[in-house]
């Protein structure tokens, strides 16, 4: 049995997974998210810690696993937060989160100490983005200076459970890629940048790739959890490269569309490739040697969400009395309106985006609006335009001449029948779907049963336990109306852009 354990944004999950890939039983622990300020983001690591106790201790009990059951366990978690230890290795201040939007003049501070834009992603292969954890070390030292002086070590949120639970400083690479710091190429820690920031490289832990055995469970959390004393804990994932596993994303031409509130388009790689522009984000993989570039919708399933909590009150009243799921009902009415909404348009960009635009000031938008239409069209386009900006991310990947020969749903954006064969209408290609679907906690797992021996590698782990359930091909004549719809939708953002 192998323990799978995701320090989420809301939540602690933890999976145990039998060496055959059946989830004996997963529970979460939930914790809460503080914004002492506009636009910052913070957690309590010790929150992490104790739901990471309840949440293993009652998936010991609930799948009645015994303590000397368990031969490995992996990490997943939010990307880019920093946790920061004192000489005591003491926490010294809540930790900054991946949505926390203070970092603007700390990003532009990196930019020109690394010599311009261009420069900085020749080291480390992206822009500086407000959410990565570099940005946080200087804002920090800028603020915070007391802080920043009793500052030893710098930890990723998974990380510093890694620590609780083998007393190591270590990392992984594809959670390492994510600060800023890493020379993504090399998978290890950029001396070059490090120096322009003039950071000390003794603030950073030891990187592992993501199968690699990175320490043992120490014999007073072994205690704390109900497990024995060193079993082993491999480096795990990122919670999108640890998904990408999990979604068996782990070769050459194989993709994933995941849509949760955010969206997600992720491809394994394997070179190193980067976009000059840096409107997607290149890590390395949780697959040794390999890498990945993912495009993000910030609002995806967020947009139809934000449509059934604002405009579907009728259709929620409606699904209240049959128990049924407000969701069904409005995906049952926008299939009453034509592909492509009778011309009626919608932007997603109701938190910003990400990719392609890189713009936090990008807003949303219904364009196009006539008398003919009514509540089905509205809805349909909502649903097509979060699609649409997820296929300007697959634009983008297709673009570096990274091949896409399959495209896996996962998230809400997979559950229906119309929202798949929207997305494969709107792709222009076939969509499939896989049998299991549990997100990173399940990749971690299957990176500890690889990296334990119990498969050759992370890429037989996932053969062995992953397979497709479902494939829908895009029709023809819905696929023609969406590529010219698609081109007047990437036209949109540039007319508005000046005016949001
Ligand atoms: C990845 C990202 C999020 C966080 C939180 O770049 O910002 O996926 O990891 O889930």
């Amino acid at each position: 049995v192998y323990l799978g354990i995701d320090v989420g944004t809301s939540g602690t999950k933890t999976l145990a997974v039998h060496e055959d890939g059946r989830v004996l039983a997963s529970a979460t622990e939930e914790y809460p998210l503080y914004s002492p300020r506009p636009g910052w983001s913070e957690q309590v690591p010790e929150d992490w810690w104790q739901a990471t106790i309840r949440s293993v201790r009652r998936v010991l009990k609930e799948g009645r696993i015994k303590a000397g059951d368990v031969s490995g366990i992996g990490l997943s978690g939010q990307m880019h937060g920093s946790v920061f230890l004192d000489k005591k290795h003491e926490v010294i201040r809540p930790a900054l989160l991946w949505n926390d939007q203070r970092t603007a003049a700390e990003c532009a501070e990196i930019e020109e100490r690394a010599g311009g834009r261009k420069s900085l992603i020749g080291m480390v292969a992206n822009p500086a983005l407000t959410g990565f954890t570099a940005p946080k070390i200087l804002w920090l030292r800028n603020h915070e200076r007391k802080n920043f002086d009793r500052t030893v070590q710098v930890l990723l949120p998974k990380d510093y459970i890694r620590f609780r639970l083998t007393g190591e400083f270590a990392t992984e690479v594809s959670d390492a890629s994510g600060t800023l710091l890493l020379d993504v190429a090399k998978r290890n820690w950029s001396k070059k940048l490090l120096g322009k920031l003039d950071l000390d490289k003794s603030l950073l832990p030891e990187v592992y790739e993501s199968e690699e055995v990175s320490g043992r469970l120490a014999e007073a959390s072994a205690e704390l959890l109900g497990l024995a004393t060193g079993v082993p804990v491999v480096g795990g994932g990122g919670d999108q490269a640890a998904g990408a596993v999990g979604n068996g994303i782990v070769r050459k031409g194989v993709i994933s569309a995941t849509m949760g509130t955010s969206g997600v388009v992720f491809a394994h790689s394997d070179e190193v490739e980067t976009d000059p522009e840096g409107r997607v984000h290149t890590f390395c993989h949780a697959v040794r040697g390999k890498w990945h570039v993912m495009g993000v919708v910030l609002s995806a399933g967020g947009s139809l969400q934000w449509y059934r909590n604002q405009l579907g009150q009728l259709e929620t009243a409606a699904a209240a009395p049959m128990g049924a799921d407000p969701y069904t009902l409005l995906t049952a009415q926008a299939a009453e309106a034509p592909p492509g909404s009778e011309g009626l348009f919608f932007l997603p960009y109701l938190t910003g985006e990400r990719t392609p635009h890189a713009d936090p000031n990008a807003r949303g938008a219904w364009v196009g609006l006539s008398l003919r239409h009514g509540r089905p069209h509205m809805v349909r386009s909502v649903m097509e335009g979060a699609t649409f900006a997820m296929r300007d991310c697959l634009e983008i990947i297709k673009g570096m001449d990274i091949p896409v020969r399959e495209i896996r749903l996962s998230g809400g954006g997979a559950r229906s029948e119309f929202w798949r064969q929207l997305q494969a209408d709107i792709y222009g290609q076939k969509v499939v779907t896989i049998n299991a679907s549990e997100g990173p906690a399940y990749g971690v797992a299957l990176l500890a049963a690889a990296g334990t021996g119990a498969y050759k590698d992370v890429v037989e782990a996932c053969s062995a336990t992953i397979n497709v359930v479902t494939t829908t091909t895009a029709n023809a004549k819905a696929k023609k109306t969406y590529n010219a719809a698609h081109t007047i939708y990437q036209q949109l953002y540039g007319s508005l852009k000046g005016d949001f």
